[in-house]
């Protein structure tokens, strides 16, 4: 593999996903030397342009040290640009003669970062035109969310996509899945004989999986309002975090062992209800310290007045199998919220058979704290040091920072590209995952945005979303020890 050639082509060259994130990717794999070598990149959008023109979009995203600038002119000469329209068969003919061009015998690998209203087109001439046909070398296709908005319109998609592809050339990203901690917990849970035993509604009260952020739509109030907060971070980010930590042991490290083993995971759980769901819209704050915080969701001009759309939502689910059901699976996630936080937290039951005086022993609690400042703790009681007899509670604590000082954490989308490259599907979504996924998710959704579905509840821009929220997860089994 290593010596083969590869090009990768990015769809939306032009566009915002592609300057931001995957360029940037591209040039830290290729300044870490993690791709394979002979591989040529090119850009493809409707607009004319140069590699410089791409080159100057993108510099202020790749973060080139000192010591990089003599490299960063060898990318860009691997570069190239071709300009295209997406329904156009003919411009794909023409990407497709740049490719051979380029690169005669080599695997090729496209990235759609591009709307989805052209996913549909795009992928259709990718097929007919743009599949490399030789011998021992492949076509691989990457795309992101949104995978369609609710069941129906996302089993459309996945109809189109299995027409023209096999699964194993279809990438579907979620990016919290190569996110460090996330891959951590299959490691956590089966490396470890201390957690199997007790991973399960004997022991465990309730599942948190926290997804917070300090800011508001930041001007993507336009495409934020047409999806809401379920769909951007809920239905994906959060459920896939939830799938790993519920899921049974699987036969193998394999991808397709994994992904079996969280599609079983997402069968079990019970369609949510409008009872189960407390939705949030935040304000401004008057007396905020920045701009931004005093401005509320509904003050972004690019979202429709009065917008009913969530941008905080606390959900409760139930895992109907032998293991968990009537644990709750309180799935939390917020935009303009008090801070940046991702994180899944277990909260084990009471001690019982209690001999410590009322009140001293807290409940157990296992997290994993995805962001900022990855790190695994345990909470639990320990002797109060010294004469005292009492307990307190205290941390057995790894945060990653000290124990592995120095190691760099690679972003998700650097691995998760670089699984791409080297055929690994473990960390992406299968298309019955993402079934499954909307199943859970589509009745709700359709409820809430009837004519007659309910108004979210305001918060203050800064703060902890709804108290509703809290209430909710309360009344489920949860028992809040801190203020997350
Ligand atoms: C994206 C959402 O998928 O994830 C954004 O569309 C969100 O709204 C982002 O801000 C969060 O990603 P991260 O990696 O910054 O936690």
């Amino acid at each position: 593999e290593e010596h083969k050639p590869h090009v990768f082509v990015v769809l939306g060259a032009s566009g915002d996903l592609a300057k931001k994130k995957i360029y940037p990717t591209l040039w830290r794999l290729y300044i870490d030397g993690l791709l394979p070598e002979n591989t040529k990149f090119i850009g493809y959008a409707r607009s004319k342009l140069t590699v410089d023109d791409i080159k100057e979009k993108c510099s202020p995203f790749l973060k080139v040290q000192d010591s990089e600038k003599d490299k960063v002119e060898e990318f860009w000469k691997v570069n190239s640009y071709v300009a295209g329209l997406y329904d156009k068969q003919a411009d794909f003919k023409n990407l497709d003669t740049h490719l051979t061009t380029l690169s005669a015998n080599a695997s090729r690998l496209f990235y759609l970062a591009l709307p989805p209203s052209v996913y549909d087109t795009v992928t259709s001439n990718i097929k007919s035109s743009c599949m490399t046909k030789v011998a021992g070398c492949w076509t691989r296709v990457i795309i992101e969310k949104p995978f369609g908005k609710d069941l129906d319109s996302s089993e459309k998609l996945s109809k189109h996509l299995a027409k023209l592809f096999t699964e194993d050339q279809l990438y579907r990203i979620d990016h919290y899945l190569g996110k460090e901690m996330v891959q951590n917990l299959l490691c956590m849970r089966f490396g470890n004989r201390i957690f199997g035993p007790v991973w399960n509604r004997d022991n465990i009260a309730a599942v948190v999986i926290t997804f917070k952020e300090p800011f508001g739509t930041q001007g993507r109030g336009g495409y934020f309002d047409e999806f809401g907060i379920i769909r951007d971070v809920m239905q994906n980010h959060l459920l896939q975090i939830m799938c790993l930590t519920a899921m049974e042991k699987p036969v193998s490290m394999a991808a397709e062992d994994i992904r079996d083993e969280k599609v079983k995971v997402l069968k079990a759980v019970t369609a949510l209800t409008l009872d189960d769901v407390v939705l949030g819209q935040y304000q401004g704050d008057p007396d905020g310290k920045t701009e931004d915080s005093k401005k509320g969701y509904r003050d972004d001009p690019t979202v429709p007045k009065g917008s009913k759309t969530a941008t905080y939502a606390l959900a409760c689910l139930n895992v109907a199998n032998e293991r968990w059901d009537g644990v709750p699976f309180i799935l939390k996630c917020g935009k303009a919220t008090n801070e940046r936080k991702a994180e899944v937290r277990i909260q084990f039951k009471d001690v019982p058979g209690n001999i410590f005086p009322d009140g001293q022993l807290k409940r157990n609690e296992l997290v994993m704290r995805v962001q900022p400042g990855e790190a695994v703790y345990c909470k639990m009681m320990t002797k109060v040091p010294g004469m005292a007899i009492g307990a307190e509670e205290t941390e057995l604590d790894l945060t990653y920072n000290h124990r592995y000082e120095g190691v760099k954490m690679p972003d998700a989308y650097e691995r998760l590209i670089l699984d791409v490259f080297l055929g690994s599907q473990m960390h992406f979504v299968r298309t019955d995952e993402l079934r499954e996924a909307w199943r859970i998710f589509t009745p709700l959704l359709h409820t809430v945005e009837s004519a007659g579905g309910p108004t979210p509840i305001a918060y203050k821009y800064g703060t902890r979303g709804p108290k509703e929220a809290d209430d909710l997860a309360r009344k489920r089994g949860l028992l809040y020890t801190g203020t997350y």
